[in-house]
């Protein structure tokens, strides 16, 4: 066989996130509202399901403070984040309170009242349609309500466990692996 060692299941979750690391993604902020309370969070577990209609899939950890609230509210946005938006991934990605996360942040409303993020390349607005509990995540597909379009830039992107910095206009110089 190329390439290499395999081990026997079950999986080590520590081979396994490197390995997913290899697998470069966009970012996005998922956004959501419980009352008048915003909550928002990093995530790159985010995928188009169906074009007709169109639905997405975000898939949130168990311990994040927003899943229970898209579990509750049955609505989440997703702001794909452009390439000069880094500190808002840093930022939604930290143990925070939803204030403190949105603190300085400068956010707009989609129709249906969540925050949508300034600046973010595209927002969908989503009401879920379902939703699959497995392993430590719960998958929400939401369909599409409404979108958004965001400045055309370079999108943010991560592989590696890391960043991918600018190289110029329109390039992305990809970070080397970890050790
Ligand atoms: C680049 C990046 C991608 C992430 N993707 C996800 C994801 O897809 N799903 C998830 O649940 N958490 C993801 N996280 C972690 C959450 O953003 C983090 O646990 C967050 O603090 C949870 O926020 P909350 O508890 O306020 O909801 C990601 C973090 C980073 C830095």
């Amino acid at each position: 066989m190329a390439g290499g060692v395999t081990s026997a299941p079950p999986a080590d979750p520590t081979v396994f996130r490197r390995l997913m690391g290899r697998w470069p993604t966009g970012v996005s902020v998922v956004t959501s509202r419980d009352g008048e309370r915003d909550f928002g969070l990093t995530v790159n577990a985010f995928l188009s399901v169906s074009i007709a209609p169109p639905s997405v899939l975000v898939s949130l950890g168990h311990e994040a403070d927003s899943t229970a609230v898209v579990a509750r509210t049955g609505r989440f946005a997703v702001n794909l984040l452009g390439h000069e938006q880094r500190s808002h991934s840093e930022r939604f990605a930290r143990i925070a309170t939803p204030e403190a996360k949105f603190q300085g942040v400068a956010i707009h409303r989609t129709p249906s009242g969540l925050a949508a993020l300034d600046g973010a390349v595209a927002i969908f607005d989503t009401k879920v349609v379902k939703s699959l509990d497995t392993g430590d995540h719960t998958l929400f597909v939401g369909t599409v309500e409404r979108m958004e379009t965001g400045p055309e830039t370079v999108p943010l992107l991560f592989v590696r466990g890391q960043y991918a910095e600018s190289a110029g206009p329109d390039l992305l110089r990809l970070p080397k692996p970890r050790v």
